[in-house]
């Protein structure tokens, strides 16, 4: 099939027609989506692997130039992500069914999870207890699972921005409401009912929503165990810092995930943690002496496709390493490079993309 012709490819360049939903997930590349396509555009490819998805925000765009995007990363509640903006090609939540979502003051006897198990630790009282109803009116008032997907990317993108640093990595809804003269944050903006935030996402969410009419699909999948076979396969793993510490996401993001999996959650609460993260799980990704290892696994398994990763000049292992893994299976590599600043950190560093064609 002719790959359909997308607006990108007319005179003027409206790449941008169904906008990406801005996000303050870790590591998210949506600032880079243009640059990484400067760099990609002249491959030949259809099909398409993204195995380390995240927000979507890299499977968007080639599903925007209309590649065949298959959308992977291990957490639940990214998958869900992927499924709303990926894989969902017609579904929205209209704003009538945003309305009924939010009509949450009925005397129905919501499940209470949230509200007994997170008091004082990330939101108020009475935002856990919206939490809890939310989670279930999404599960229950919407038959279809992709306006599902997107109510619950709403969810999970209001509880994101609500949170100081935008992670549960503490127990500090005190920075939220002690009466103490900030020098960051946002209050405004962590103040800002839920209900509110979940619209603005969910509408959000509806204008990235399109049909490339390619089959892209989402799925739920450890980087070591993604499927192989695509024309390209886009590597941007967790990043570990100069000094060997890793982004964890599954512990940056564990509410989001069990929201995810709600009945259950109570089962794998480490309820020694004070905020009461998921029970921590090993990951090859976040030590810097397995890292290597792991890398050298993924890019075997994929090498019959086009490699291309997303890396950090600072990072464990270096690029030097991370090259000389990728020329054990390509004639080719090549190096793009731009300079650039990350939030919290006073060096300036530079974000590569590796091009092993
Ligand atoms: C740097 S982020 C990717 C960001 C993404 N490219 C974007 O633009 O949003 C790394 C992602 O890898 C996922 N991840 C961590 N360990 C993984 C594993 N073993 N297999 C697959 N995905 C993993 C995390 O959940 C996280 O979303």
């Amino acid at each position: 099939m002719q790959p359909l012709q997308l607006p990108l490819f007319s005179s003027s360049d409206t790449r941008f027609d169904y906008p990406f939903p801005p996000t303050r997930y870790q590591g998210s590349k949506q600032k880079w989506v243009g640059w990484i396509w400067e760099n990609t555009q002249h491959l030949e490819f259809t099909t398409v692997l993204d195995v380390f998805g995240g927000t979507g925000a890299v499977s968007h765009l080639f599903k925007r130039v209309g590649k065949q995007v298959t959308y992977s990363d291990v957490l639940a509640f990214n998958h869900e992500i992927g499924r709303a903006l990926i894989e969902n090609h017609d579904q929205t939540l209209a704003t009538p069914m945003i309305e009924v979502l939010l009509d949450t003051d009925d005397p129905l006897a919501y499940p209470t999870f949230i509200e007994q198990t997170f008091p004082n630790i990330y939101y108020t009282d009475a935002e856990n207890q919206w939490l809890d109803r939310m989670v279930y009116r999404i599960d229950h008032l919407l038959a279809n699972p992709y306006q599902q997907a997107i109510a619950r990317f709403a969810l999970f993108q209001a509880c994101i921005i609500k949170r100081p640093y935008n992670l549960f990595h503490r127990a500090n809804l005190y920075m939220r409401t002690a009466p103490v003269e900030r020098t960051f944050g946002n209050k405004t903006t962590w103040d800002t009912p839920f209900p509110s935030h979940f619209k603005t996402f969910a509408q959000q969410a509806n204008l990235a929503v399109f049909d490339n009419r390619q089959p892209n699909t989402a799925i739920q999948c450890d980087a070591l165990e993604t499927p192989t076979g695509f024309d390209l396969v886009y590597l941007d793993p967790p990043y570990i810092n100069h000094h060997g510490v890793g982004v964890d996401y599954r512990d940056f993001y564990h509410f989001l995930e069990g929201m995810m999996n709600y009945s259950q959650w109570n089962q794998q609460v480490d309820y020694e943690s004070k905020h009461r993260r998921l029970k921590p799980q090993k990951s090859a990704w976040n030590d810097p002496h397995t890292i290597i290892e792991v890398f050298e696994s993924l890019i075997e398994r994929h090498h019959k496709s086009i490699l291309i990763v997303s890396y950090r000049d600072d990072g464990i292992p270096s690029h030097h390493d991370l090259v000389k893994v990728l020329r054990r299976f390509k004639k080719e590599v090549y190096l793009a490079s731009q300079p650039t600043q990350y939030v919290l950190s006073q060096k300036r560093s530079h974000e590569l993309l590796l091009i092993a064609p």
